[in-house]
């Protein structure tokens, strides 16, 4: 019997991985783990929607074999193409040669190059439907929601939207899959590595997303399930997903939380004092701040932070008359993930020649970013330069509050 059924005739597979360390190669998942959900119906015709890894076939062929034998499937629906969903299509076509592969147009030209598949393959356009015999599904394009091939499911029968990588989240399933299943403090967990999946892997096409999420609003549609290919389901409150990620999309636009993300980077600690002094400073205001060590945590863990609050605090030396290099590494990863309206102050050590200013005033604009101000010492601060820094972290804090 199946573990998970949404409605009668309505499943989902759910595998988890708890072997991959960094997610598309980048992003650690390592203590969190990651799921990969595909969903069968069965009607009279027969649906697999979304595959899983190739590493995890056995598992994956099991458990559809656990629903009906794979040879009595009539459609793989390929909403997204990526290897962590589509990675298995080669194997199932060589089981099952006679299923037809439904995706976008240029999903059909994607999986030639990706996976040789050219045969039996079926494009369908936006707004298109499909009979199964008692349910109709429904398909959506929603190109960069990851991929430009990238298309939703709905199932009019029962309400689901099967939304692929939108509205998903890191995190291996801890047992519950439904939303009213997950325990209250599991909840932290799941909302937060929902937020560092979507600001890792999606927040980029903010803009697809919004235009996604309203193509389905003026559609009329009725979402009572969002199944999403990555974390829990959403079923009780479908809608709880759906306003974190409007609210999400908004940060990109300057809609963010008034909140102070600290990065910094010492390497004798010179720096790590004045921050401590800084930080003192905003706390003082009362905003929230968020601390990270860039030559420590992984940047998939600061992404988020930079992304949700206002300003940014960027504390790090001089380092080879340029700026400390992770310090580059990190704001470079934010220009690529599109952070935008930001504010930022800077302060650091500049050791005996100084260098680190100029490539911080480079680095902000080209990220499009506001320079409110900056201070630095040489080589370790004095007393009264940390009290400086205090007044420099509670004037940037007051800043942030009234902005
Ligand atoms: Fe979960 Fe873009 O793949």
């Amino acid at each position: 019997m199946p573990k998970y059924v949404i409605k009668p005739n309505v499943y989902c597979i759910s595998i988890n991985d708890r072997t991959t360390d960094l997610f598309e190669g980048l992003w650690p998942v390592t203590e969190e783990g990651v799921s990969y959900n595909s969903y069968m119906i069965v009607d009279e015709k027969k649906v697999l929607i979304d595959l899983s890894k190739a590493f995890k076939g056995d598992e994956f062929f099991d458990a559809v074999e656990e629903i009906i034998p794979i040879s009595e499937l009539d459609y793989v629906i390929m909403n997204h193409l990526e290897p962590d969903h589509g990675g298995l299509v080669t194997t199932m076509r060589r089981i099952n040669p006679n299923l037809t592969i439904l995706c976008t147009d240029k999903a059909k030209e994607m999986l030639a190059t990706f996976y040789n598949i050219t045969d039996n393959v079926q494009a369908v356009s936006d707004g298109e439907t499909l009979d199964l015999g008692t349910k109709t599904l429904q398909f959506f394009h929603a190109p960069f929601v990851h991929w430009p091939e990238t298309m939703v499911t709905y199932d009019t029968a029962d309400n689901i939207l099967f939304a692929c990588d939108a509205f998903g989240g890191y995190g291996a399933i801890r047992g519950a899959i439904f939303d009213d299943e997950i325990k209250e403090e599991e909840w932290e967990f799941y909302i937060r590595e929902s937020l560092r999946y979507y600001v890792n892997i999606v927040a980029k096409f903010s803009g697809q997303v919004n235009k996604a999420i309203k193509k389905l609003v003026d559609a009329g549609l009725k979402i009572d399930v969002i199944a999403p290919s990555h974390g829990i389901i959403w079923r009780k409150n479908p809608g709880q997903i759906i306003e974190l990620y409007q609210k999400w999309a908004g940060y990109m636009l300057g809609e963010t939380e008034p909140g102070i993300t600290v990065l910094y980077a010492s390497m004798y600690g010179n720096t790590e004092a004045m921050m401590n002094a800084v930080v003192q400073g905003i706390s003082e205001v009362g905003v929230p701040v968020e601390v990270f060590d860039v030559a420590r945590i992984n940047v998939s863990y600061i992404l988020p932070a930079l992304w949700s609050n206002k300003g940014i605090m960027i504390g790090a030396p001089t380092y080879e008359a340029g700026l400390f290099p992770l310090m580059v590494y990190v704001l470079d990863m934010a220009k690529r993930k599109r952070i935008l309206n930001k504010k930022v102050a800077r302060f650091g050590s500049k050791g005996w020649s100084g260098g680190a200013q100029k490539e911080v005033e480079e680095l902000v604009e080209r990220n499009r970013w506001e320079l409110t101000d900056y201070f630095e010492f040489t080589g370790h601060a004095t007393k009264e330069e940390l009290t400086k820094g205090e007044e420099f972290g509670k004037k940037f804090a007051q800043l942030i509050k009234s902005s």
